[in-house]
């Protein structure tokens, strides 16, 4: 199927946005620039499916004797998108270099999440720019949510002409045609669809390790939380379907990877979508839970769709582990009103209830908002409180940051910066506590980690990851690097666990 009935068939076609000068008039072929208006609508449409990606002939040989780059910002979802731009690149005949002034082609794939996320790019770009005036040569392309938003791209096409391509989330499958289009044109090339998204499974990747491995089990998000942008660069929620998700987590088993983490931005919608049956996340992680694979986690869950089959199913054990991110953002029901989390502090707390009850071990952390716009000193209070309440193990913490196109962003707000800050700092300090004080209950105990390799600093320190995913360093040899080991913790950090190593443990006796 080719680009124009694929559009056609999903009866979805990008409008371009006007930028505010008329750009068109440098552009040949590719100029598809975003528009948040429409990556906001959700319409009736069915996700459609394809799985016919292939490399143009024409292209084969675009990338024999060039080498590329790849800065990757953002959540787990982008670096798994960079796995895929990666496979591409290298079934084109690129190769990979970790040295950027070594690239022929040099990929920022960019997060929008926040505006220090977006301010940390346009930084690098100036970086860039020396470089592209010394080899005018260099593709440098901009990729990721960032590159789904109409004031970046205005903004990138009007200050940083040393950038040869944009494209958006929904187009990496079109990225040899648009190398292909840069090589040919000297101008700019923006193909950003603003589209509700399908599913294309065939994608080539390559992943970045050996051990763990990132699976993609649905797009998009829907919630439209009012301060979030993650569903305009995203697109709608949509679900692979469960034989596709299945076939990927059994090949990286017989592969060898010892923990796969399913990926989605509310992975709890997993199946919403289909129209052809009732299967939801409770039915896949019961599927995946009988594959020959240590230890499936998945990432993130959202606290109104976490139904009771799924904290059922979770309770199995196995290798479905006992550690839950379960972001909250806010302990204040008015704040989740305002933030349209659509669930309240007494649903979470009963939520978490019913989850602690089923797995008693379960190790839960959490995400929070602090300075929404008029956020009160009693509503930040509440978010104290229920911190403390539900006794998280750890949490990432963030200041509300604006992002134009948003609910939010329109909001008037009357807290200041200083008192978003403090907030934070108080906040920061409950967290820290509370994360040590969970660390220091291992203290004495033998616990089961994944070796990912050597400490950085010193070569006989090992390091890697408890079920529950905190930080084990150890002393060990290099050969138990990927295996699963018992180690005895002997002391605790905030953030890690120093421990001696015990025994190493058999492929046969871990998992299902
Ligand atoms: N889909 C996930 C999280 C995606 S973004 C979820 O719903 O839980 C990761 C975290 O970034 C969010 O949980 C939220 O805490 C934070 N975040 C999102 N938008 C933000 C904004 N505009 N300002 C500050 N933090 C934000
Ligand atoms: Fe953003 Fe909310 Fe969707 Fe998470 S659930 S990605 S916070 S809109
Ligand atoms: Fe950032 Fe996009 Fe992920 S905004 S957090 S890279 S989905």
């Amino acid at each position: 199927m080719n680009e124009d009935q694929r559009l056609q068939s999903t009866q979805i076609t990008a409008t371009p946005a006007k930028p505010e000068k008329d750009y068109g008039q440098y552009f040949q072929s590719v100029y598809t620039p975003p528009s948040l208006k429409d990556a906001k609508k959700r319409g009736k449409e069915e996700v459609a499916y394809f799985d016919d990606f292939k490399i143009d002939p024409r292209f084969a040989d675009m990338g024999k004797g060039r080498k590329f780059y790849i800065r990757t910002y953002g959540c787990q979802m982008n670096e798994h998108d960079t796995e895929v731009i990666a496979g591409i690149l290298m079934q084109l005949g690129y190769e990979l270099t970790s040295a950027v002034d070594d690239a022929n082609v040099i990929l920022l794939n960019t997060c929008a999440i926040r505006e220090n996320a977006e301010n940390k790019v346009f930084g690098e770009l100036g970086h860039l720019k020396p470089l592209k005036l010394e080899n005018p040569d260099v593709l440098i392309g901009v990729c990721g949510c960032m590159s789904q938003e109409e004031s970046v791209v205005n903004k990138i096409l009007k200050t940083y002409d040393q950038v040869d391509m944009i494209f958006g989330t929904h187009n990496i499958h079109r990225l040899p045609e648009i190398l292909n289009e840069a090589y040919m044109s000297k101008e700019m090339v923006i193909d950003v669809w603003s589209k509700e998204g399908d599913v294309i499974e065939n994608l080539p990747k390559v992943r970045k390790g050996k051990i763990k491995a990132w699976v993609n089990i649905m797009y998009g998000c829907d919630k439209f939380c009012t301060y979030c942008i993650v569903p305009y660069t995203r697109g709608k929620e949509r679900s692979r379907r469960p034989a596709d998700i299945i076939q990927e987590v059994r090949h990286l088993a017989a592969q060898g990877y010892k923990e796969v983490t399913l990926l989605g931005q509310n992975v709890n919608a997993y199946g919403k979508d289909f129209t052809d049956m009732t299967y939801g996340l409770g039915e896949l992680m019961d599927e995946l839970r009988m594959i020959d694979i240590p230890r499936i986690r998945f990432t993130t869950s959202h606290p109104r769709d976490f139904d009771d089959h799924l904290i059922e199913v979770l309770a199995k054990g196995g290798n479905l582990v006992d550690h839950i991110h379960l972001p909250v953002q806010s302990g204040s029901t008015s704040m989740l009103k305002i933030m349209a989390r659509k669930y309240s502090r007494e649903h979470y707390v009963e939520l978490v209830r019913k989850i602690r009850e089923a797995i008693p071990t379960v190790s839960l952390t959490t995400d929070i908002i602090v300075g929404f716009p008029n956020e009160t000193e009693e509503q930040f209070e509440e978010t104290l409180s229920l911190f403390k309440e539900i006794g998280y193990e750890m949490a990432f913490t963030y200041i509300y940051s604006p992002r134009e196109g948003t609910p939010a962003a329109k909001m008037e707000d009357n807290v200041p910066m200083e008192v978003k800050k403090d907030r934070l700092q108080r906040l920061n300090a409950v967290v820290n506590e509370y994360a040590a004080a969970a660390m220091k209950a291992y203290e004495g105990q033998i616990v089961e980690v994944l070796v990912e390799g050597e400490s950085k600093k010193n070569p006989d320190v090992l390091s890697g990851y408890t079920a529950k995913n905190k930080l084990v360093n150890f002393v060990g040899p290099k050969a138990i690097v990927g295996k699963l080991v018992k180690v005895k913790i002997i002391t605790t950090k905030t953030w890690s666990l120093n421990g001696e190593l015990i025994e190493i443990v058999s492929d046969q006796e871990v998992g299902v």
